[in-house]
């Protein structure tokens, strides 16, 4: 297999906004980063994804830009960006941003001249038509309101939006916006930035026609459809391919097979994806569905394309609440899925605060939340006669504002984030919860993720190596080797909260070193042994 720097590597994702705030405004901020540079270095990271941080009236914090060469005010200024970059670098690592082309805010340039009139130049930059028997001119329903179509008086037609009302899609068919958003690529590349991550990158193309859907509430047909190759194989030749850099695209509802359209290596369209089989699609944790998918995606992309491993990121709650045991088992639950994510075939994600266990949070109404998609599905429902309180409670464990709560440094004022007052409450168990309590702790999660990363950087195996699973119905026990010509490890991780045993002759596991483990172990020699709550283990052979 072709050996590339970012396949491994292993990425942080800074959510600027949750981060560190510096000028007190109560905003995470770029300057926030940069005094921070030093600690996620201390971790091993290699790559930084900070999220969207361009002009936007953020409405959907920040995946609504209006203008994207410029940094929003509450991220700081362009200069700070350029010093980021800079320290970043002198760091040896990487940074990457998001690329938010499927639309744009509707306070962008674009879109308020594309709504003055049918003739205006910048009409075609939006997808705009006429309703049908006066109502939307079809039936399908957006991520964040019950239709994708928002009426426009001004010039009597429909504008549509896979998103949120203020933000519009852009019309991809329309080479114009094409070429534009290239040259804006160009202009972040040029200024040394290392890639991309790619917001929604196949919802680009739409479905010729725009027919009704025959099942409106399973909005799948937003993404993967055709022209969406032609695109990014034309991305890749105008601008891709220039540079040395990480591209990632986020992907939902894309099997295997579809996967490798995007990422094969000979196909000249992105470097990795992230696929929503499991934060999508599996709602509390099953070990049979991640085995299984775990096991299409690597015979699927075996040899031929890259994937990546991620349990939680700001749209998703944290793995420990969502996945893990928040409560008991916090420390050995948030360890033993930290070992699976960093020990499976594919690139590691940690997202921010993730390498402190930091858990999910229940605010105590509606009005207390900020994430739009949670408080629009709200609304809706309760318009339609649902409900308030079984809404409220149905919606409070998927809000996105459970990983979106302030990074907790310390146990002093608002967790050490902000000296005004935080945009999103901070999650009232910092005072146990804290990066200063991890570091002083040599048993601390954080030490451990160090550790896991600092192995994966010394042995390719886990980078390059084959996946080779064993027990593949065992509804507690994940095992797998991961294999190359130098040398076989073995992992076992017990994802549950009984004690299971595992027999090594049994299963003819002969193993020779215990590498890596998240509870104190005494005797390693025996034959079979008990694997307490969410023990994991890491040998070789
Ligand atoms: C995916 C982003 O991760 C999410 O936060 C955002 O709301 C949507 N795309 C729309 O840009």
């Amino acid at each position: 297999m072709q050996q590339d720097w970012w396949k491994e590597a292993v990425v942080y994702q800074v959510y600027w906004r949750s981060f560190l705030d510096s000028d007190g405004d109560g905003y995470g901020d770029l300057e926030g980063v940069i005094k921070k540079l030093d600690y996620i270095k201390y971790l091993g990271i290699d790559v930084i994804w900070l999220n969207p941080c361009y002009e936007s009236p953020d409405i959907d914090n920040g995946y609504d830009i209006s203008s994207y060469q410029e940094i929003m005010d509450k991220a700081g200024t362009m200069e700070v960006f350029n010093r980021l970059l800079e320290e970043v670098h002198k760091r040896d690592m990487k940074l990457i941003m998001d690329l938010v082309v499927n639309h744009t805010s509707d306070q962008h340039y674009w879109f308020q001249e594309s709504r003055k009139s049918t003739d205006n130049p910048y009409r075609d930059y939006y997808i705009w038509k006429p309703g049908r028997n006066g109502r939307e001119p079809n039936n399908w329903r957006s991520y964040f309101t019950p239709s994708t179509w928002e009426y426009d008086e001004k010039t009597n037609e429909y504008y549509f939006h896979s998103f949120a009302v203020e933000q519009p899609d852009l019309n991809w068919e329309n080479p114009a916006v094409r070429r534009e958003i290239y040259q804006m690529m160009r202009y972040w590349l040029d200024k040394g930035i290392d890639g991309f991550r790619m917001d929604v990158i196949n919802l680009l193309a739409k479905i010729p026609g725009f027919p009704d859907a025959e099942k409106p509430e399973d909005i799948s047909y937003l993404g993967n459809n055709p022209g969406i190759h032609d695109y990014l194989q034309e991305m890749h030749e105008e601008v891709l391919k220039d540079y040395d850099i990480f591209t990632v695209g986020e992907i939902p509802f894309v099997t295997p097979e579809d996967g490798l359209l995007y990422v094969g290596e000979d196909r000249k369209e992105l470097n990795t994806l992230f696929h929503f089989e499991v934060l999508d699609d599996m709602k509390s944790w099953d070990l049979l569905q991640f085995k299984s998918i775990q096991k299409r995606w690597y015979e699927g992309l075996w040899k031929r394309g890259w994937n990546s491993q991620f349990l939680n990121n700001h749209d998703h709650t944290r793995l420990v609440t969502r996945f893990g045991n928040d409560k008991e088992y916090r420390q050995q639950s948030a360890t033993c899925f930290a070992t699976l994510i960093h020990t499976l075939p594919g690139i590691p994600y940690v997202f921010q605060g993730e390498e402190i266990g930091m858990t999910g949070v229940r605010f105590n109404s509606i009005d207390e939340y900020n994430d739009i998609a949670m408080i629009n599905e709200y609304k809706e429902r309760v318009a339609n006669g649902e409900d308030s309180n079984s809404v409220f409670e149905e919606l409070v464990p998927f809000s996105r504002d459970n990983s979106r709560t302030p990074m907790q440094w310390n146990d002093e004022k608002n967790a050490g984030f902000t000296s005004g007052q935080p945009w999103i409450q901070v999650n009232p168990n910092y005072h146990e919860i804290n990066v200063k309590k991890a570091l002083d702790d040599p048993d601390s999660i954080f030490y451990y993720y160090q550790n896991l990363i600092e192995m994966r950087k010394r042995h390719s195996v886990m980078t390059y190596g084959e996946y080779h699973p064993i027990l593949e119905d065992h509804p507690t026990i994940y095992a797998y080797y991961r294999v190359d010509e130098n040398e076989k490890w073995f992992i076992l991780l017990n994802l549950s909260e009984e004690d299971t045993s595992f027999s090594f002759t049994e299963n003819k596991v002969f193993v020779k070193q215990l590498v890596i483990h998240n509870y104190p172990v005494k005797q390693d020699s025996a034959n079979s042994i008990r694997l307490r709550p969410y023990e994991a283990r890491v040998y070789t052979i």
